[in-house]
């Protein structure tokens, strides 16, 4: 059975007890709607954790004003159905005056790391992140954290914190979950048409192209983020936030492709922001491409 928990006293003492019987506690925070995204993250949780807890709260100090908190897609019975499939022990579902009982007046802030993807088109987005996160840190106590590659500045981000700050917690990065068209999923996949969700296709099959041009010899930076770009933009519907070519761990630009890469893109389908990425690890001749599971391999892999 999956507990619900609403109180922040009683997640903390949930935790604490499964600690004191010598349980490892993991967590797999999210903001709901869950799909098999997250499902992942759950079983890797219980796959390698005692004390299964899923956090469900849309946390609205990572909204900018104009964005979608307010129509962002909830379903909290289908949540912890899906929860309690997955095995998960707890679900945290607290409202927002659990969580903020007045408006908090303290941000944790990652530099650098944030200053740019999806920091340049949400500003305030990922201290938004790294407080709400900081807070389910400090609640749930020491854990193994799951996060998806999906979202892979946000990893990096989080990563960044926990060493920064020193939290007692291993966070754990999972592989990125595709429909089998290769979309990757994302609850605000829910707010496509069904032209847009057609268009949507268009961010894997180019960062697909773009690894297969990097795999075939392509070494220059600029030119694969041409490539992204280009065929991003010759999609009707899709209008391209930004196609980069990335150090995977500090986010900076590079000029040579080498070492840990990251191909992310996002982009707005009418008023829907999409983003995607695959990882690259090039050492001379040899890449290997993370992209992702979920997706039906058309033959090439
Ligand atoms: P949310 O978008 O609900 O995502 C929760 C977790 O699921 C994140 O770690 C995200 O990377 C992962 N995830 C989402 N789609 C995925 C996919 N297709 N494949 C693999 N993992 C996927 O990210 C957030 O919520 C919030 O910012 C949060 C960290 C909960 C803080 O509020």
């Amino acid at each position: 059975m999956t507990a619900v928990i609403e109180t922040i006293a009683d997640l903390r003492a949930a935790c604490d007890e499964a600690r004191g019987a010598g349980r490892r506690v993991g967590l797999v925070p999210t903001m709901g709607y869950l799909h098999a995204g997250h499902r992942s993250l759950i079983r890797a949780a219980r796959e390698t954790t005692d004390f299964v807890v899923v956090t469900i709260f849309v946390n609205p100090l990572q909204f900018a004003p104009g964005e979608d908190l307010d129509r962002y897609p909830r379903d909290l019975e289908g949540d912890v159905r899906a929860c309690e499939e997955e095995g998960a022990d707890v679900v945290f579902a607290a409202p927002v005056a659990e969580m903020y009982p007045k408006p908090p007046k303290t941000r944790v802030s990652v530099a650098d790391l944030t200053a740019d993807l999806c920091g340049r088109a949400r500003p305030t987005h990922f201290d938004g992140v790294t407080t709400v996160v900081a807070k389910l840190l400090s609640i749930v106590g020491p854990c193994t954290a799951f996060f998806g590659r999906k979202d892979a500045q946000q990893l990096a981000v989080v990563r960044r914190m926990v060493d920064d700050l020193s939290m007692p917690v291993d966070v754990v990065g999972c592989p990125l979950v595709r429909e089998a068209d290769g979309l990757a999923l994302s609850s605000r996949n829910a707010y496509l048409s069904h032209d847009q969700r057609e268009a949507a296709t268009v961010l894997f099959e180019s960062l697909r192209a773009a690894a297969d041009a990097v795999a075939g010899g392509e070494r220059d930076a600029a030119t694969v983020a041409e490539m992204l770009r280009g065929s991003i933009a010759a999609r009707d519907g899709v209008e391209i936030d930004y196609a980069e070519v990335r150090d995977a761990a500090e986010m900076t630009t590079l000029d040579r492709i080498e070492g840990e890469v990251l191909l992310a893109v996002a982009a707005r389908l009418g008023e829907t922001r999409l983003i995607d990425n695959v990882r690259l690890t090039v050492r001379g001749d040899t890449v290997t491409a993370d992209l992702g599971t979920g997706f039906r391999p058309d033959g090439r892999e």
